[in-house]
């Protein structure tokens, strides 16, 4: 479904209350009667067929307007204050553009003063009619249109220019589809008073025109973000003496920033992140006694960041320099001018591997992010100390040495996110400030047990990574209270049984290589909203549980490397979601159910309908949560962090698994991986194998496969790792294909088979000399180009939705939405961001 129809329509008409006093004390306040004309003609406008606007009308019984749904008056003067459909559910605007055609209506509220259509569901096909009769209203002086669509009217939009309302103040046309053109109209309207100005989410590119600095001299707002506006900052915005925010925010800037940039006193918000913009950050900068958020993050600024560059700086609350090319170079003992609240120096070169000594200084500061910028520091309780407000740390990404357990009283006052992940981070791990909702002591050398998870009472917690440490003991059994959502122990020493509790209100659960025994617990059952489970390379035993079948959400189903035994139970029939299936190197028997891996709806097709928005959604949440997987991928073990692609393998080699393999698994069109090696597997490999489409690496080898290699294996495309040795295959490799382009050992150890790469068979002519096509050479390029895409089109769409809420909730959090801007799309940036704030 088009998001645009998914928004919320909403419809706000705010009218000014000048007209005459109607009803006095004591007296029931009556609807302005031309009002209620005019709200009865955009009843007739509109399409409704569910009869929602069905308490408006022109009998005498429905005089009073003010009481139609929908509908608020001012109670001392019985204007309409507000026209609200957004909260009727059956939208009455589904037919297009119907309102558009026609505002007169509109007009006959002629003291209009903010008029606000802002996302609504009718703006997909407004009309360029519909855009002027708006302009036009005299009254008006703010106007929202944010994320109409104007994009089929970009060439004839400045026509009406000369007509717009004089005293327009506000303007916004974000997510309006607007080219380049809409500069040209703007030049060209008659408002020049306008104060704010908001043309983000458009598809504006070249330059801004040098004279919009001359044009707009009262200019206080400018937003343009979220285009591809090239060139610099035009030499007419030294003009622009009262602007106070300039948002930039990814664009395609590549000018150095100007000098004159210190001139702009009235600036207060300056964005530039997300430029390619090159040359140093001007000194000048140091001038804007005003500035309280300055933001250059993941330009290309290059050259030296000194004091005065921020020394006279003194309102600045929000400091972003991360990922630049910028060498700081600031006196030991220098003492900034300002309190910031956040500060961001992410990948920067902080001129020495010491914390910084003027962040000591920022007694205020509540997010602080410092990671990656080769600090060898160590972490001590000075520090911290002298940031009694911090609430999110990350210091990730450095040598940072250190005990946690010595600072847990200076470290965990206020904190709620926490990562130190990928330091020299040494000791146990003592208990920690309850209210931390994010985690991630992963890739250090903490050792211990992690009793801290029971004694902190953590209930916030959504992500804990200790990943990649030397922990060791039992795992806790206190998870019930503990509302974790994403959990890592990967690659530790835990040992003892997994506890019943652990799985409770988890989505991702990562146990793998560890020392784990025993059964897996049935309280996994209770938790139907899993959709990783990975217990890989552990030392449990035990059935493969029928309830495992329960876990319908369930994506990866990794259990490698372990000491499970019986027959794989049917109920993993149930599984239709899953895209990895890995039981490998187990003791399994039995046979492959039959009627079962045709249920797995993501494997059996080799296109799913996975829309851009859950691509992002996935593409966000994993950057978020650091979701990770380690796969089984042709024979290696490979590990997928930010860039997951995904893959749809089902590996259940090294068992002791007999019988035929079922005729439907050679129809899993969207498999990519299928290995089933090393097992008791007889019967023939089925001639309809050329409909698993997606196959890029099959293994058959070791089993007591007989009968001929099918003439629809040659017709695999993608195919490029093959093993099919160690089998009772008989006949001639079929000729004349790619199966001649693999090495001879593939086929090895089969008695019966013959023909090229292998010997000729009885009765041939000699074989030519082989033309291999360097299949196996290209292995490589195989192995992760052609699906790295794929991965992001395929994942955890329960899991998204599920989460989607937490996620939502989260990037309320100023630092974190800042963050992660940049992973989202236009829509659900708007729907997420500029909801909240407007
Ligand atoms: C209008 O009515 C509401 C609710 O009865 C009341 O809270 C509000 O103060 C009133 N406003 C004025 C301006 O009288
Ligand atoms: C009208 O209401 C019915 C039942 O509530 C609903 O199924 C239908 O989609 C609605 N139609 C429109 C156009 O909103
Ligand atoms: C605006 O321009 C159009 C065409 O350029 C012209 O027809 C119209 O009269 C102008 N309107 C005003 C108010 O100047
Ligand atoms: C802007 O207006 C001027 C005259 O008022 C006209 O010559 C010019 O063509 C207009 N520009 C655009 C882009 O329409
Ligand atoms: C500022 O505006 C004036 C006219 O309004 C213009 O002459 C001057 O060139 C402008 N300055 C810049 C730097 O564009
Ligand atoms: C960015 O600008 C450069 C020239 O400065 C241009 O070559 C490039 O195509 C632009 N990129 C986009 C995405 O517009
Ligand atoms: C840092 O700045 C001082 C002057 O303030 C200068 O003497 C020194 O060379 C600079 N250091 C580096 C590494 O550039
Ligand atoms: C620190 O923040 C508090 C609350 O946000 C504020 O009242 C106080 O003035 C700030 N202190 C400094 C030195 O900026
Ligand atoms: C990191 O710091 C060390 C000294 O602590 C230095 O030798 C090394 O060059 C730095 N690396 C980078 C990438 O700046
Ligand atoms: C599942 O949860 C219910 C209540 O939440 C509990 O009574 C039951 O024991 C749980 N089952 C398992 C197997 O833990
Ligand atoms: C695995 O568990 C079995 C008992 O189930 C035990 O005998 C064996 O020593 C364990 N192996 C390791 C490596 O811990
Ligand atoms: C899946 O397989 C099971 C067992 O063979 C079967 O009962 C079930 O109907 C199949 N379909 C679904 C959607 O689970």
């Amino acid at each position: 479904m088009d998001t645009k129809s998914l928004s919320m329509f909403v419809v706000v008409v705010v009218v000014s209350s000048i007209y005459n006093l109607k009803g006095g004390s004591g007296e029931v306040i009556q609807c302005i009667e031309r009002e209620r004309q005019a709200l009865l003609i955009f009843k007739q406008q509109v399409l409704d067929p569910n009869n929602s606007l069905s308490s408006w009308g022109s009998e005498e019984s429905k005089s009073e307007c003010c009481e139609w749904r929908g509908v608020v008056c001012s109670n001392t003067t019985g204007s309409v204050m507000r026209l609200d459909l957004g909260r009727i559910p059956n939208r009455p605007f589904d037919r297009n553009g119907l309102l558009i055609h026609n505002l007169d209506w509109l007009s006959d509220l002629s003291s209009l003063l903010v008029l606000d259509f802002g996302s609504s569901s009718f703006t997909q096909s407004l009309e360029t009619i519909m855009f002027r009769n708006i302009l036009t209203i005299s009254s008006l002086k703010e106007v929202y249109l944010r994320d109409c669509d104007f994009s089929r009217e970009t060439s004839s939009i400045d026509i009406y220019a000369n007509s717009t309302s004089a005293s327009l103040s506000v303007l916004d046309l974000s997510g309006a589809g607007l080219t380049s053109s809409a500069f040209r109209w703007l030049f060209n309207i008659s408002a020049t008073s306008l104060v704010s100005i908001d043309l983000s989410f458009n598809q504006l590119d070249g330059p801004i025109p040098d004279a919009f600095g001359q044009k707009f001299v009262f200019l206080e707002q400018l937003q343009l973000s979220y285009s591809r506006i090239g060139g610099g900052i035009p030499r007419s915005f030294q003009n622009l003496t009262s602007l106070k925010f300039l948002r930039m925010y990814n664009n395609n800037l590549t000018e150095p920033i100007p000098e004159f940039i210190g001139t702009m006193a009235s600036m207060e918000h300056l964005d530039l992140s997300h430029n390619p913009i090159t040359g140093p950050l001007p000194q000048s900068v140091g001038e804007l006694s005003k500035l309280e958020a300055l933001r250059v993050s993941f330009d290309s600024l290059e050259g030296e960041i000194s004091e005065s560059h921020l020394s006279n700086l003194r309102s600045l609350k929000i400091l972003d320099l991360s990922y630049n090319s910028l060498i700081f170079n600031f006196t030991h003992d220098w003492n900034p001018p300002f309190h910031l609240d956040y500060l961001n120096l992410a990948g920067c070169n902080l001129g020495g591997p010491r914390f910084p000594t003027w962040v000591y200084t920022q007694s205020n500061v509540s997010d602080l992010d410092l990671s990656a910028a080769n600090i060898s520091d160590e972490l001590h309780a000075g520090f911290l100390d002298s940031l009694p407000r911090l609430g999110s740390l990350n210091l990730s990404h450095n040598h940072i040495s250190g005990r946690l357990v010595d600072l847990s009283s200076s470290l965990f006052r206020n904190i709620y996110e926490l990562d130190v992940s990928f330091n020299d981070l040494t000791g146990i791990i003592p208990s920690l400030q309850s209210k931390l909702m994010r985690l991630n002591l992963s890739n250090n050398k903490f050792h211990g047990t992690i009793s801290f998870v029971c004694k902190s009472n953590f209930d916030k917690l959504y992500l804990l990574d200790l990943s990649n440490n030397q922990l060791s003991g039992k795992l806790p059994n206190c998870w019930e209270n503990i509302s974790t959502t994403i959990l890592s122990l990967s690659n530790n020493s835990f040992s003892g049984e997994i506890p019943n509790s652990l799985g409770f209100g988890i989505l991702a659960l990562y146990l793998d290589n560890n020392n784990l025994s025993g059964e897996l617990p049935s309280g996994l059952s209770n938790n139907t909203d899993l959709f990783i489970l990975d217990v890989g390379g552990n030392n449990l035993t035990g059935n493969i549980p029928k309830w495992i079948g329960e876990l319908g959400n369930l994506i990866n189903l990794n259990i490698r490397e372990n000491n499970f035994f019986g027959n794989i139970p049917p109920e993993i029939c149930y599984l239709t979601e899953i895209q990895v299936l890995d039981l490998s190197r187990n003791n399994l028997s039995g046979r492959i159910p039959p009627h079962c891996f045709k249920n797995f709806t993501y494997l059996a097709q080799k296109r799913s309908e996975i829309t851009k928005r859950k691509v992002l959604l996935y593409n966000f949440s994993n950057f978020l949560l650091q979701t990770r997987i380690v796969v089984q991928w042709k024979g290696q073990e490979h590990e997928y962090s930010n860039t997951l692609p995904f893959l749809r393998l089902i590996d259940l080699s090294s068992n002791t698994i007999e019988g035929n393999i079922p005729a439907e698994v050679f129809k899993l069109e969207g498999l990519r991986s299928l290995n089933l090696s090393r097992n008791h597997l007889t019967g023939n490999i089925n001639p309809e194998i050329q409909a698993m489409l997606s196959l890029e690496s099959l293994d058959f080898s070791k089993n007591q496969l007989y009968g001929e290699i099918p003439v629809g294996l040659t017709t695999l495309s993608s195919l490029g790792v093959l093993d099919l040795s160690d089998n009772n295959l008989s006949g001639k490799i079929p000729s004349g294909t790619q199966l001649q382009g693999f090495n001879a050992s593939v086929y090895a150890g089969n008695v019966g088979l013959c023909g090229d790469p292998l010997p000729s068979c009885p009765g041939d002519e000699p074989r030519p000399p082989s033309h291999h096509n360097g299949k196996l050479d290209n292995d490589e390029a195989y192995t992760n180009q052609s699906f790295i895409q794929e991965f992001f089109i395929s994942m955890m769409l329960g899991f998204i939705f599920g989460l989607w809420g937490l996620i939502g909730t989260l990037l309320l959090n100023k630092s974190w939405r800042y963050a992660y801007f940049n992973f989202l799309d236009r829509i659900c940036v708007r729907r997420l961001f500029f909801a909240r704030e407007h």
